[in-house]
């Protein structure tokens, strides 16, 4: 008998150690500053800082990287590329910090690029979209069979995939802080402007 999986669902990873390097100095200045925190979160982190024109000149190469990937997986799966705007944030997270389940309306593609990450920091998790995959409790050891995907980070690790994935980020364990850089892609926004 042949198998094929169906609907199967895309992350896309690589390591991109150097642009973390240049990207982590970056984070701590913007987390170094209050007006750049947004104090309604649970743990230390910034406001999205939108990659337009007047972007940071220093944040440029984790900017091309977003948008050389963001082509990549859609390319991958046969899509056209639409015109696109780019959110990122700085995380700090602190020894029990953590982020539930969770993910992000009104986006494309999500991910992250870690740039710092003590040993045993906090894994994220995915949860296998299917609704009812959970109807019969298989025990699988499989990877295939189970509803929850881990990923320990490392630096310079960088991960994209779609932004209706839920995800969460486990209770971190850490002395010193597990730094991060997420974003969101989404729709250029001018491109919904009505045309006269
Ligand atoms: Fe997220």
């Amino acid at each position: 008998m042949n198998f094929q999986y169906i609907f199967p669902t895309i992350i896309g990873h690589c390591n991109e150690i150097d642009i973390a390097k240049e990207t982590l100095p970056v984070a701590l200045d913007y987390l170094s500053q209050d007006s750049f925190i947004n104090k309604s979160c649970d743990y230390r982190t910034t406001f999205g800082i939108e990659l337009n024109d007047d972007v940071d000149k220093r944040l440029l190469p984790y900017c091309n990287l977003i948008r050389k990937s963001f082509v990549e997986i859609m390319t991958h799966q046969g899509f056209q590329v639409p015109d696109i705007g780019i959110e990122i944030f700085f995380n700090e997270m602190k020894n029990d910090d953590c982020h539930p389940k969770h993910s992000h309306p009104n986006s494309l593609f999500s991910g992250v690029l870690y740039l710092d990450t003590p040993e045993n920091c906090a894994q994220i998790v995915f949860t296998d979209p299917r609704p009812h995959v959970n109807f019969i409790d298989f025990s699988s050891k499989d990877s295939f069979g189970n509803n929850q995907y881990y990923i320990t980070p490392t630096s310079g690790l960088f991960i994209i995939f779609n932004s209706w994935l839920e995800h969460e980020v486990l209770k971190n364990k850490t002395k010193t802080p597990r730094i991060s850089a997420p974003f969101n892609i989404h729709y250029d926004r001018l491109s919904f402007t009505t045309k006269q």
